[in-house]
């Protein structure tokens, strides 16, 4: 009998951990407004809209997952994750290792500084201590291009702000609409004139996966023609 109780219990336990094919599992790193940030203890934001757009396309529950920006790849890669949305840019480099949907958003890649810094142009970045997110586009703009020997490369946006604000960084480069929030919270800080490079988001899923792209881009595609992804970052950018 216990045997028999205990194998039941192995039975479930597996099945617990097994993904439930009902639901569909978003990956992103949710530190990063207007996209994906935590409101009374909720992930919300312009990409948890889309979503919940191609959650009620494919007819299963949303569950959303918050990991650290450079693990959402291989969290794709090994199954854990159906599809990942967290404000991420089309790469080279990125699609030999996923496949990436049409884009939903066009972004730039600009410079923030504190308001009392020497630094007065994007031209000055130059062998500067420069902070970026591990893992985005910035940190392999500033590594490939040897912006500077000085990369600060941190996993949360808001260390890299903590950071800038004492002084232990001089610049941080990110995208533009997320820097543009954080300064509605830091008035200490500015965004520098002009910008690093040009960059577009796109959903992720693991490579091969074309029955949920394909669904995927239809959503996109059809949120971009009815203005719901305009609408969507006018109403989270607060
Ligand atoms: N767009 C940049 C990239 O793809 C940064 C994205 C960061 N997203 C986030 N949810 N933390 O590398």
């Amino acid at each position: 009998m216990k045997k028999i109780l205990l194998f039941i219990f192995i039975c479930l336990l597996l099945c617990g951990c097994k993904k439930n094919d009902n639901e569909l599992v978003m990956v992103t790193e949710a530190g990063f407004a207007p996209y994906e940030y935590y409101e009374d203890g909720e992930i919300v934001g312009v990409d948890v809209e889309i979503a919940k757009e191609i959650a009620k396309k494919v007819n299963k529950t949303l569950v959303i997952k918050d990991i650290y920006f450079d693990s959402i790849i291989n969290e794709l890669k090994s199954g854990k994750a159906d599809f990942a949305i967290a404000g991420m840019s089309i790469t080279d480099e990125r699609k030999k290792e996923v496949d990436f949907s049409n884009e939903y958003i066009t972004s730039r890649q600009i410079v923030i500084v504190n308001n009392n810094s020497s630094i007065e142009s994007i031209n000055e970045i130059n062998n500067k201590i420069v902070a970026v997110q591990l893992g985005s586009v910035a940190d392999s703009h500033v590594t490939k291009n040897k912006i500077t020997d000085n990369i600060v490369r941190q996993k949360k946006y808001l260390s890299m702000i903590e950071d800038l604000k004492a002084n232990k960084v001089d610049l941080i480069i990110m995208d533009e609409l997320p820097a543009k929030e954080i300064l509605k919270n830091n008035s200490e800080l500015k965004i520098l004139d002009g910008y690093i490079f040009e960059d577009s988001y796109a959903v992720a899923v693991k490579k091969g996966n074309t029955e949920l792209l394909n669904q995927i881009n239809e959503v996109i595609d059809e949120l971009k023609k009815n203005g719901k992804i305009s609408e969507y970052i006018l109403s989270y950018s607060k």
